[in-house]
């Protein structure tokens, strides 16, 4: 069976259109996302649309930024600053990857932890390793939400996880551990992969190499989550090979369709926890 992203994040929007309307009523202004843009690639220019759009379609107002490729990093932490302290704003989001003379950390750092909407901060990224409540990065954010609405029982269950960057492998194995999973990370330096691979109960990819995982690494029966997004010859593709893994999953997503449209309506939660924060305080 498939696990429905696509699906959810539009149930998803008709609960976050509601909460717009309801936060417009009480405090009469709409969350508000600021999306930014260095340089023009299609992929990164493909993702800002569809943030804004959805954020459209429930009712927030979100601007798309494009700055030139040459822009300084000094340039792009300006307009950070100045952002941060303007209270039409409730949510910040640098799209990544930055051009190669930035530093990300370095740049991500300065949008502040209230407008971190990707939870790349440094101190959203400490919460969420200490237990303490912040924002949560859209990816793992929305794979934890789709194998919560279709019951996906993690206690005790075997949960290996392929691929460690701050951005899903990472916070997707604490959120997991959360939830009382024994988790196992796998990366480039793992030997014998298959050997953690089989014992899975459930298996979450993350590494961008197109169908990577395949049939013979997957236990009967395992939930098979791919957030892999990988472009060959024009087609999108995830790491996991859909067609002859989902014979022996018992729940998987596809790709496109999955994990993509979660980590939007994940993006769009956590700029309304932003801004219900800042009325909060
Ligand atoms: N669906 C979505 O909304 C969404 C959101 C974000 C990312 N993605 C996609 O998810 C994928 C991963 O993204 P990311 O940002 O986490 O990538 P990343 O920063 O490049 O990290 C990739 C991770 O995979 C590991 N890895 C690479 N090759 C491996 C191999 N052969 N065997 C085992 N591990 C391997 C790396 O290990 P080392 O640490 O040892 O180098 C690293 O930890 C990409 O395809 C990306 O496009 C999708």
């Amino acid at each position: 069976m498939i696990l429905d992203g696509k699906g959810l994040a539009k149930q998803n929007e008709t609960i976050l259109k509601e909460k717009v309307t309801n936060l417009k009523g009480k405090f009469g202004r709409v969350p508000n996302l600021k999306v930014v843009l260095v340089g023009d690639s299609p992929a990164s220019m493909a993702y800002v649309t569809s943030k804004k759009k959805a954020c459209n379609r429930v009712g927030m107002d979100a601007e798309v930024i494009m700055l030139d490729i040459n822009t300084t990093e000094h340039a792009l932490i300006s307009l950070i600053e100045k952002m941060n302290v303007d209270d039409a704003i409730d949510g910040i989001l640098i799209q990544l990857p930055l051009p190669k003379h930035m530093n990300e950390t370095y740049v991500l750092n300065h949008v502040s932890p209230n407008k971190d909407v990707d939870g790349l901060h440094t101190i959203n990224g400490g919460k969420l390793f200490t237990k303490q409540d912040g924002i949560v990065p859209a990816t793992p954010l929305g794979v934890m939400m789709m194998l919560d609405h279709y019951q996906v029982n993690l206690e005790g269950k075997h949960a290996v996880v392929i691929g460690r960057s701050n951005l899903v492998g990472m916070p997707l194995s604490k959120l997991l551990l959360d939830k009382n999973a024994t988790v196992t990370i796998l990366h480039s330096r793992t030997k014998d992969m298959k050997k953690y691979t089989l014992d899975a109960d459930i298996l979450l990819v993350a590494i961008g190499k197109p169908k990577f995982v395949t049939k013979d690494m997957v236990k009967k029966g395992a939930v098979v989550v791919d957030v892999g997004i990988n472009r060959v010859d024009g087609v999108l593709v995830g790491d996991v090979d859909f067609e002859n893994v989902s014979e022996v999953a018992s729940l998987i997503t596809p790709v496109p369709g999955g994990v993509g449209p979660m980590t939007i309506s994940a993006l769009l939660f956590n700029v309304i926890k932003q801004y219900e924060v800042k009325y909060h305080d």
